[in-house]
């Protein structure tokens, strides 16, 4: 973990003040903790509120608008309605997102892949999906580069299981396509200076000289498929908003490497089962692991801390809080699509009508089957998942990007 250097970052040429750190709230790309004010973090990331009015232009492309649009968990982004203009004016755009494989996926990494899903369906789009095996390595005291990338296949499975279209989807392992990205890490980080780095990720003189080097990996699959086509093609990022660091160095370097600048939409993270905080590897009681046997979730959920009152007697009478409760918040995330259902929850919630117990164990088998589910789709994945990774020597690709044999 690199704490960030608040001083480092208000000196920095960019004045944002990227890492909020602070009582609150810590949203950096290595550390999420604390209670999460997210109109904060769109003031002092500098992005925009996804407005009605865009959602209204978002729908007459999508029709019904996804769930997590309507319920706010995509609640910011850069550049949307220029992405929609280029789309709208006949030019396609690919997607692109990511995962650190450091552990086992568990349901709030799910929460941006099932979105980039429905984009991807509904735009008919590319999806560039990055492993960052190096990321990863390079952070971690524990990892050798050996798990890593063992992990790294195993994460994939649970990205393939999320649905995606495998014809029209890349994996990327940093490590093993290193080759593939490499060409255009190396142009991007050759616009990014120390200092900005230092600013915007609190690197220290400690930090190793791999992970100096890293935001050029992650900010090249941007630019990925205009380099191989030869002309640029819009790109956009659905992520969650603690990401957002690596596409201010990827923006600030795609006019000078003539690429658009990426395009992000931002989404707001699953709670974890605790008290508070985002859900988290490192606290697995407070997560549910997409490979947990269906006993082992079932206990988590029963065990899980909610909004309501001491007593069955006061909650009768007070009702309970549904906004502070992560068994409402999985309701409203993903296993609850039924705009009027969930407001009946809330409803029965807030009046003392619906005790914990009796929501958690109606919960619980609405997480049971879509384990099961995806248990299934990632054991299928299996077969197709070696050669939905980019393949680093393709011929027709290395003479794309430039790199044919010498
Ligand atoms: N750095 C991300 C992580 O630690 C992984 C990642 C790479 C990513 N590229 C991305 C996430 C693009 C979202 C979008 O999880």
């Amino acid at each position: 973990m690199i704490p960030p250097n608040r001083k480092a970052l208000t000196d920095s040429r960019y004045g944002w003040a990227e890492y909020l750190t602070n009582d609150e709230m810590t949203v950096t790309p290595w550390e999420v903790s604390g209670e999460i004010n997210y109109s904060k973090l769109i003031k002092q990331f500098g992005t925009q509120p996804l407005d009605n009015e865009l959602l209204k232009r978002i729908k007459k492309h999508t029709g019904e608008l996804h769930v997590q649009l309507r319920r706010g968990i995509f609640f910011s982004h850069r550049d949307f309605n220029w992405l929609l203009d280029r789309y709208e004016s006949g030019e396609k755009f690919i997607l692109y997102t990511g995962r650190g494989p450091s552990g086992n996926v568990h349901l709030g990494h799910v929460i941006p892949w099932l979105f980039t899903k429905h984009l991807q369906d509904t735009f008919k789009a590319r999806l560039y999906f990055q492993l960052t095996d190096d990321e990863k390595f390079l952070m971690s005291q524990n990892l050798s580069l050996k798990d890593t990338l063992r992990l790294t296949y195993d994460n994939a499975l649970d990205v393939l299981a999320s649905g995606f279209d495998v014809k029209n989807t890349f994996l990327i392992s940093d490590v093993k396509n290193s080759q593939t990205l490499y060409k255009i890490a190396v142009e991007v980080a050759k616009h990014v200076t120390y200092s900005t780095a230092k600013a915007v990720f609190g690197f220290k003189e400690s930090s190793n000289i791999g992970i100096l080097f890293f935001p050029a990996m992650q900010a090249a699959p941007c630019f990925l498929e205009s380099a191989i086509v030869g002309k640029k093609v819009p790109c956009l990022i659905p992520a969650a908003i603690d990401q957002d660091p690596y596409w201010r160095i990827a923006r600030d370097t795609a006019p000078k490497l003539n690429y658009y600048k990426p395009t992000q939409i931002h989404c707001k993270f699953l709670p974890g089962l605790g008290k508070g905080g985002k859900m988290s590897s490192s606290i697995p009681e407070t997560c549910i692991f997409t490979t947990d046997k269906p006993k082992v979730a079932e206990k988590k959920i029963m065990s899980a801390f909610t909004g309501g009152k001491a007593t069955i007697q006061e909650q009768r009478k007070l009702g309970a809080d549904p906004y502070i409760c992560p068994i409402y918040h999985y309701e409203r995330f993903l296993f609850e699509p039924d705009d009027g259902k969930l407001a009946e929850l809330e409803r029965r919630c807030k009046s003392g009508e619906l005790l914990c117990g009796e929501h958690k164990s109606s919960l619980a088998p609405k997480v049971v089957k879509f384990l099961k589910d995806h248990q299934e789709k990632r054991e299928k994945a299996k077969d197709v998942v070696s050669d939905c990774f980019i393949n680093s020597c393709d011929e027709k690709l290395q003479k794309a990007l430039g790199l044919e044999r010498f």
